[in-house]
């Protein structure tokens, strides 16, 4: 399959980032700190309001009300290199709710069961689950980092109906062979393999057991 992502130079790719709410919004902050650095990167970044209480919870940062923004959770504004775009998760007059707007791929990260289950029914009744619609409609790279434990049934049909639609379904489950040290090196692994399946080199020099 011909993706745009093949095609556009490294320099000058297009990412959307969903936030759900689900436990681990680390995935999600060390992900982001890598890529708002990211030269030429175009960034859209929406969080559920659930993420926005999870964030909160999780890292100890404060919402001034519904909306926490890039730069009070990820890094400062004067650090960003990619062009960053942080959209409410009601917003429908964002360009990337159009499958229209071109972009490189997208990821849900970290993905709760709603949005899996809403995404792989084609709801689109946030800005999140729009936009991953309009990656399937379109053919583009979209990745969901599901977190649930134990797994039902329904959980399991969904994932499994989304990967034979061509979804890249990636549980932030380190390997221990590359024998992980610390926290930061599993939210690490989790990163690079996200940036792998969204076609983009990782920015950390040391990758498997390296
Ligand atoms: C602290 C907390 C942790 C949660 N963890 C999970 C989780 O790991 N997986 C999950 O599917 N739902 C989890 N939930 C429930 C979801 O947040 C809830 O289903 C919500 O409707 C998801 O909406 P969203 O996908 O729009 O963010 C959690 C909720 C809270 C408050």
């Amino acid at each position: 399959m011909s993706r745009p992502s093949d095609r556009r130079a490294e320099g000058s790719r297009e990412i959307i980032v969903g936030v759900t709410g689900a436990t681990g919004a680390a995935y999600a902050q060390r992900l982001l700190t890598w890529l708002v650095r990211r030269e030429g990167l175009t960034l859209h970044v929406i969080c559920s309001q659930t993420a926005v209480r999870i964030i909160e919870m999780e890292l100890g940062r404060r919402a001034g009300g519904d909306r926490l923004h890039v730069e009070d959770w990820v890094l400062p504004r004067d650090q960003w290199r990619a062009r960053v775009h942080d959209w409410a998760e009601d917003n429908f007059m964002a360009p990337i709710a159009s499958g229209s707007h071109p972009v490189d791929g997208m990821v849900i990260v970290p993905c709760s069961m709603r949005s899996l289950a809403s995404v792989a029914v084609g709801l689109g009744d946030n800005l999140i689950h729009r936009a991953a619609d309009c990656c399937l409609k379109e053919r583009r790279r979209l990745v969901l980092v599901p977190r649930e434990s134990p797994l039902t049934a329904t959980h399991l049909d969904q994932m499994a109906s989304l990967a034979r639609g061509g979804v890249t379904i990636l549980p932030p489950d380190p390997a221990w062979y590359t024998r992980p040290e610390s926290l930061d090196d599993f939210l690490d692994q989790v990163a690079m393999k996200i940036c792998d399946h969204l076609g983009l080199e990782p920015d950390i020099e040391r990758r498997w057991g390296g």
